[in-house]
């Protein structure tokens, strides 16, 4: 082993950790002495363990990611001349003494990750690196808002929050920054989380074929590594330390309209009523900037918007909720409150000499709140009660990255950052994470017994917990809709669940067919927003002529219709973390064939929903359908699953997959998430191999109260194999909305079905899932196939509020 050592001491070059010197035992881990560092090694539980290492006397942590404690573990340690193991039921990490390095280790024995032994961690300057073995064709995920390939080996990334207008599909960074990562090699698969809030570069294998690294600015080299045997079990693992999202309010699933800018409110009027003359279902209208007096924050213009609380009044009325623009910067205005109480009370970010520091955005000159300060967060979000006397439901975090024109803020200002005091390089990619809470706790304050709604542009690893995030200023172009799929599956490998990227793309110009494609995949996104820039063409859903109009139609009513697995699956992410999106990497992650670039983009839809996007130019594509069989969504084909097939894809049909054996429910026709439905929940089950259990979840959709346990949930266990089909007796003190429930059954012949020893009746419907283009020419380059499906056998049965059994045969 060639030693480093001989560097130290000279400037410039690579200075290593080197050998422990000493080491003790300590609650939960192990700590230690190099000759240069200090280092923790903490067990958080059996497949998470903390790995610290600094150059100082103390660790100085990121406050913010965090929520969880080590938890009390049954871990062994043992030690030999050359090592000490820190061994949990999962993980068996060694440590190597002279020099320090680290092996993580199946029980088994088998390397899941190891730090190259003469580097390990090594500093350079203030730089901190820790540098890993790769494998033979390691993969990795995850790493949040990256655009490239879902596989990121040979591709480096910074972490640096950037407001960044019509970035390109292969740019970086850009708006959010999520340091966590997940790699995968021989059927092994590990998370790594470096929570260090400075500029951070992840490096898998670009310009080198020696090792991985992340490194950070400055700071300490502190970073949890997770091991477990599913991808899910790793991203469960990483949202129990940073955080789960708790239930959206229903609206906020829903289809959102956006414009930069919807004005004046004779226009917002307009739009909410073209939506429902149009019988296309909307819950969201957004106010951009122009909503305000001269861009001032917690202000609307007295002429385009003089009285806004009858406005509110009257779009709620229709179904529509209000979401309004919220950005950071305060026109430097003397006379203009916030301003002044901002310096009153000394809550702007400052520079070393005490002098607030100053940037230009929409509204010239800004201060900027420090969000990392407490009683700026506080005075926000008191702030906030303007927008909820005039009626306001939702908010949406704009540039806060913090953006500013000239996009190079200093570094030498400084923030509050919990009382560390500490300058714009730790801060940055802090902040607008920390708006984002401002904002959500604003909403509970002010609104205590609904669910908050907060949209944001930039964040950190922890934002699930305050904010929904999009994906910023996409560019209407077919490879940015594919782009923004990546990036939205990403978001969801590395514990955001819920997010979207702007329908129609925000800059460029959307061709009819582009809009059309994107309006049906974004149906079947965490979040379903339209948006478009200023001063471009018209980009609502029937901007596009009627064919795309029709389209966008079908689509949004699918998107309602499904809204009863939607509900449902984001109640599960509120335990286990997993995004409603998920990359097929999540269950199929030693498949090669998902990360061919022909189907990267694919994901699961709720956890059921195969989905293969496709660029609208495409009349035919190929689709890998992973292990399983699936049901082609529109007829009902089965498709062996381990094989690619040729779909045709015109664009009124997106190819999308039911996975054998699960269950879909779907509920009649509503314009909007508050109208009540036909109260029958339509079950959809496919036959396949396995048993399957979907849990089907309702509850008010707006208060907390379903967190004192007014929700109505039961299982329904599907085992298409026996004709078995069981729902648990509900749990939960909330009334269902349903009061009949309608079975089909796909893929399977029936005879009988039989409840309680006695057969029911059942028919046969064509069961289609979108209306079929009749009532025009389609345009000339499309053609249309009439997807019917066969006649499914139905059933319907009164809503039976207890256990009971089905016997399908
Ligand atoms: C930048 C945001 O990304 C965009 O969505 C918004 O419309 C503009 N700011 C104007 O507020």
């Amino acid at each position: 082993m060639t030693k480093t050592s001989s560097t130290k001491n000279k400037k410039n070059r690579n200075l290593s950790i080197d050998d422990v010197e000493s080491w003790i035992e300590k609650e939960n881990g192990i700590k230690g002495k190099t000759s240069s560092a200090n280092f923790e090694i903490t067990v958080f539980d059996d497949s998470t363990i903390r790995i610290q290492i600094t150059r100082e006397n103390s660790f100085s942590p990121n406050p913010y990611s965090v929520i969880k404690d080590p938890q009390k573990n049954n871990f062994k340690i043992n030690k030999s001349k050359e090592q000490v193991w820190v061994k949990t039921s999962k993980i068996h990490l060694s440590v190597n003494l002279s020099p320090f390095y680290l092996t993580f280790h199946t029980p088994a024995g088998k390397i899941i990750n190891q730090d190259d032994p003469s580097f390990s961690v090594s500093w350079l300057g203030t730089e901190v690196t820790n540098y890993k073995k790769v494998h033979k064709n390691e993969k990795f995920i995850g790493l949040g808002e990256k655009t490239g390939n879902l596989d990121r080996a040979g591709k480096a990334y910074t972490n640096w929050n950037t407001d960044y207008f019509a970035y390109g599909v292969g740019d970086d960074p850009l708006y959010m920054s999520i340091p966590f990562y997940l790699g995968i090699h021989n059927e092994l698969c590990y998370g790594i989380f470096f929570d260090n809030t400075h500029k951070t570069v992840f490096n898998f294998g670009a310009s080198n074929n020696r090792f991985v690294y992340y490194s950070a600015e400055d700071g300490d080299m502190d970073y949890y590594f997770f091991h477990d045997d599913s991808i899910s079990k790793i991203i469960s693992s990483y949202t129990e330390l940073t955080g789960k999202m708790e239930m959206p309010p229903a609206w906020s699933l829903g289809f959102q309209q956006c414009r930069y800018s919807y004005y004046p409110e004779s226009e917002v009027l307009n739009l909410s009523k073209t939506f429902r003359d149009k019988d296309m279902p909307a819950d969201v209208i957004y106010l951009d900037i122009h909503h305000m007096e001269k861009y001032k924050v917690f202000t609307f213009d007295g002429i385009k918007f003089p009285d806004p609380k009858s406005l509110i009044k009257s779009l709620k009325e229709k179904g529509f909720r209000v979401v309004v623009i919220m950005d950071p910067g305060i026109k430097t205005d003397k006379g203009y409150l916030p301003y002044d109480e901002g310096l009153q009370k000394d809550l702007f970010v400052k520079f070393p000499d005490g002098d607030v520091y100053e940037g230009q955005v929409w509204p010239g000159w800004c201060a900027f709140p420090d969000f990392t300060k407490p009683e700026t967060r506080k005075w926000w979000a008191e702030k906030m009660e303007f927008y909820f006397e005039a009626g306001v439901d939702g908010y949406w975090t704009d540039m806060n990255e913090p953006a500013s024109w000239g996009q190079f803020t200093p570094n030498l200002i400084e923030f509050h950052y919990e009382g560390e005091e500490v300058s714009h390089r730790k801060a940055r990619n802090i902040y607008g994470f920390q708006m984002a809470r401002s904002a959500m706790e604003g909403s509970l304050l002010h609104r205590p017994e609904e669910r908050p709604f907060v949209l944001t542009r930039s964040g950190f690893s922890g934002i699930q917990r305050y904010a929904a995030a999009w994906t910023g200023d996409n560019f209407a172009s077919e490879e940015h809709m594919m782009a923004g799929i990546r990036l939205v599956n990403s978001l969801g490998l590395s514990g955001v669940a819920f997010s979207g990227y702007d329908v129609g793309g925000f800059a460029g110009e959307a061709t009819k067919s582009l809009f059309a494609r994107w309006m049906s995949i974004a149906a079947f996104s965490p979040l379903y927003r339209a948006h478009s820039m200023i001063n471009s063409n018209d980009a609502e859903p029937w901007a596009f002529g009627e064919e795309v109009e029709e389209i966008s139609r079908n689509y949004m009513k699918l998107r309602y219709k499904l809204l009863p697995t939607i509900y449902s699956s984001y109640y599960q992410s509120t335990f286990s973390g997993l995004p409603l999106a998920k990359s097929l990497a999540i269950d199929y992650p030693y498949d090669k064939k998902i990360y061919e670039t022909a189907f990267q983009n694919q994901y699961i839809f709720c956890d059921r929903i195969l989905v293969a996007p496709v660029e609208s130019t495409k009349e035919i594509t190929k689709v890998y359908l992973p292990e399983g069989d699936w049901y082609y969504l529109y007829d009902g084909t089965k498709h062996k699953g381990k094989q690619t097939v040729y779909q045709d894809c015109p664009l009124n049909y997106l190819p999308a997959y039911v996975k054998a054996g699960e269950i879909l429910s779907l509920q009649s026709d509503i314009s909007h998430t508050e109208e009540t439905n036909d109260g029958i929940l339509y079950l959809h089950l496919y036959h396949g191999n396995d048993k399957s259990v979907y849990i089907h979840y309702e509850d008010d959709g707006i208060s907390h109260e379903y967190k004192n346990g007014a929700y109505f949930k039961r299982e329904i266990e599907w085992n298409s194999k026996t004709g078995n089909l069981m729902f648990s007796k509900p749990e939960g003190k909330f009334e269902t909305g349903y009061n009949k429930i309608k079975l089909y059954f796909h893929g399977i012949e029936v005879d009988s079905i039989k409840y309680g020893g006695k057969t029911i009746q059942h028919n046969l419907e064509d069961v289609s899932f979108l209306k079929k283009l009749t009532e025009f020419d389609p345009l000339p380059e499309h053609d249309h196939p009439f997807y019917e499906m066969e006649d499914v056998p139905c059933v319907v049965l009164d809503h039976i509020l207890d256990l009971f059994t089905l016997q399908v045969n």
